[in-house]
């Protein structure tokens, strides 16, 4: 028997075989999960039913608009019910932002970022909270640019610092109601998200050449990660920053 069987999931940000998310799901459907996805818009919602067990609920939520996510927790309450935790792997900044000088980041792009990479962790909180089981779970992910300056991540660097906050302030909120807040900081994976930012090979190279065996983390090891975090075994752990880099971290 899997340590998540039961466990009603939602996962937010599945875009292609490649995301992270998508490694989340599979590693939560191997621990005996039950997952719910939420999908941006009908482009993404086409690429996701390709990916998931037919029978899966598929729900829209664009993260950047309070009704769709009331509406998105509305419509899984009266599909399934409450649920036990939410998976929150969603990021956007607009290419201009991801390179270049922080010093030209315009004001709508700095909002932009952040509202849709740090500030929907909120809201995505708030709306699930009414459904949500004791001892649930949230995380979200985060990187490495968040506490350092990696070149050209930029925007998504002080969106993840945010986002970091968040978890921590959230975390401390969240914790008497039952529900666990907690982030996970990827190594660099190539997906869709990353090629956003200018020359993101330099990044992957990075995660790849200082890990002890030169090979990058891969979506199979953050998806464990994020089962275990999502599951009663992580229940000592809350408002943390888990690295699952393969240790580019420590150098
Ligand atoms: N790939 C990496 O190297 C890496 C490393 C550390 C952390 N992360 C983080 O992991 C998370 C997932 O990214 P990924 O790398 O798997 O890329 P991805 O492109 O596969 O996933 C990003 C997801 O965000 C969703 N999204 C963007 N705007 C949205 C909106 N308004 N409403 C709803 N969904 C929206 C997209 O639809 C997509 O599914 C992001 O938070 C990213 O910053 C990625």
């Amino acid at each position: 028997m899997g340590f998540l069987e039961g466990k009603k999931i939602v996962i937010m940000g599945v875009a292609n075989k490649r995301s992270i998310a998508m490694g989340c799901a599979n590693a939560m459907i191997e621990q005996g999960a039950e997952l719910i996805y939420t999908y941006q818009n009908e482009r993404m919602k086409k690429s996701v039913a390709k990916l998931v067990d037919e029978s899966a609920l598929l729900v829209e939520c664009d993260v950047a608009d309070d009704a769709s996510i009331a509406s998105a927790f509305q419509v899984i309450e009266n599909k399934v019910g409450k649920i036990d935790g939410v998976v929150h792997s969603v990021a956007f900044a607009k290419k201009e932002e991801l390179s270049g000088n922080v010093t030209d980041i315009s004001r709508d792009g700095y909002a932009l970022a952040q509202d849709i990479s740090s500030y929907s962790l909120l809201a995505v909180s708030k709306y699930a909270l009414p459904i949500l089981n004791e001892n649930s779970a949230i995380v979200s992910l985060s990187y490495l640019g968040a506490v350092r300056a990696i070149p050209n991540y930029n925007m998504m660097g002080i969106a993840k610092a945010a986002l970091e906050s968040a978890i921590r302030y959230l975390a401390a909120e969240l914790a008497p109601k039952g529900v666990r807040v907690n982030g996970i900081s990827a190594g660099a994976i190539k997906t869709l998200a990353v090629t956003g930012v200018k020359d993101y090979q330099k990044l992957i190279q990075l995660s790849e050449e200082r890990t002890p065996d030169k090979v990058g983390v891969t979506i199979e090891e953050v998806g464990n990660t994020c089962a275990f975090l999502m599951s009663p075994l992580s229940s000592g752990i809350v408002g943390d920053i888990v690295y699952v880099d393969k240790g580019v971290h420590l150098t």
